[in-house]
């Protein structure tokens, strides 16, 4: 007998991993809630099944007899859904409410790292508006506010000086801009240097590590322009020494898995630190508590290893046991975004030409629909082409002439993802 499985989440993210856990001997039948576009074809979209909504997302689970809920994206992870599916004796890939924190609550995070002796910057936390005023004040420079609760990605503000700061501050604690999660906020050093994605899977004990990986948040080339949900990404970073990368692994992954246990909040699932390789050495950003978007979409095409039994694997504590390979590729993701995007952009353009990608190029869905038996535009990112090299040149050269076969009105990418793969950083290291 196969495994019923249950993904939650409706990204890109989601796509790949249910390319990848549909392809499992294993699997009997995969649900995916709500899905996307992308995930038709791979099984049954349940569109009305709200990530978030833990009661349903239990009784649905029971209903199917699940042996495996993945869940995805960090919200329902803070909602307790793996807590409410232990309860009903439903094994779920992903961390407790509690060990969620560790993304859910940036002060919990920075807390952690103090106790461990994890690198990250320095901070304080502030649960009174004037006295963060007159901190940032008291500053009187660069610093970087923080809501400290989940803010789908918008609650960090970068700031130059201290009047941003207090703009920062008086959207997220008096306007309220951010809800709740703006009630309390961390405000941090700001750090200069590179930044790269760290993932690993873990079950709370044994910790599996998966290549580094690199975001670009802005929507222009050379970094220019608003930050968006990322406009592409790849692995490996060439600039990343031995040195530092066994540092993160050891010192930030491996050190936060062991603290968690220690303060008996067991950590399973993915644990992805977002990392700043600074002049002091490898610092930690944040923890994120799930699997990066976009960086799944490069990671999951070099897993050698079938996915699905690792992530039985995280969610029963047996982890030792099952192998996890990868090829020593390069991968490049180019997202294609709609005209307008992070602005306002329109929906509902035919999307054309998917279907004449290279074989071995893969196509993972972020925001489209299919109507009437079209791919149309649902999203301001719509999709992310990417592609396996030998070497980064390789990848990204077959990335970007996949991407010119796929068109849109007002489509835009950026033309230089992993384009500084290999640039040695700025500082000695
Ligand atoms: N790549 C950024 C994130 O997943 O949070």
């Amino acid at each position: 007998m196969g495994m019923n499985v249950l993904l939650l989440g409706s990204g890109g993210r989601e796509h790949a991993i249910a390319w990848r856990v549909s392809q499992s001997p294993l699997l009997s039948k995969l649900w995916i809630a709500p899905g996307n576009a992308g995930t038709l074809d791979l099984g049954e979209n349940v569109t009305d099944l709200k990530p978030t909504d833990v009661e349903s997302v239990r009784r649905f689970a029971e209903e199917i007899r699940a042996d495996l809920v993945v869940v995805a994206p960090e919200d329902p992870l803070a909602a307790g859904v793996v807590d409410a599916l232990a309860a009903a004796g439903i094994p779920a890939f992903g961390p407790t409410q509690a060990a969620a924190e560790i993304e859910s609550s940036k002060s919990f995070a920075k807390d952690l790292m103090a106790q461990a002796g994890i690198a990250t910057s320095a901070s304080r936390a502030f649960e009174d508006a004037d006295a963060a005023t007159e901190y940032v004040r008291s500053l009187g420079g660069p610093c970087v506010v923080k809501a400290d609760g989940l803010a789908t990605g918008k609650g960090v503000t970068v700031c130059d000086d201290a009047d941003q700061a207090v703009a920062a501050i008086d959207a997220a604690m008096r306007e309220g801009v951010f809800g709740a999660s703006g009630a309390r906020v961390v405000i941090e050093e700001r750090m200069y240097g590179r930044e790269t994605s760290a993932h690993a899977f873990t079950d709370g004990v044994t910790v599996r590590h998966m290549p580094f990986s690199c975001d670009h948040k802005p929507v222009f080339d050379d970094d220019q322009g608003p930050n968006t949900g990322g406009m592409g990404v790849y692995s490996p970073p060439g600039w990343l020494s031995d040195a530092d990368a066994e540092a993160i692994r050891i010192g930030v992954t491996e050190r936060a898995v062991a603290q968690m246990a220690a303060q008996g909040r067991p950590y399973r699932g993915v644990l992805y630190p977002g990392m700043m390789l600074t002049a002091d050495g490898p610092k930690v950003v944040e923890f994120n508590c799930r699997f990066g978007d976009p960086e799944t979409e490069v990671l999951l095409p070099k897993l050698r290893s079938d996915l699905l039994p690792i992530l039985e694997a995280c969610a029963k504590g047996t982890l030792a046991s099952v192998d996890v390979e990868w090829d020593d590729v390069a991968t490049v993701g180019v997202m294609m975004a709609s005209g307008g995007y992070p602005a306002k952009y329109e929906t509902g353009k035919p999307i054309e030409g998917v279907g004449d990608v290279d074989d071995d190029v893969q196509v993972f869905i972020a925001g489209a629909q299919r109507r009437d038996g079209r791919l149309v535009t649902a999203g301001g990112r719509v999709l992310c082409v990417v592609a396996r090299g030998a070497t980064m040149e390789d990848a990204r050269a077959r990335a970007y002439d996949n991407v010119r076969r796929i068109s849109f009105e007002g489509a835009h990418y950026r033309t230089d993802i992993g384009a500084k793969a290999s640039l040695p950083l700025e500082f000695a290291r």
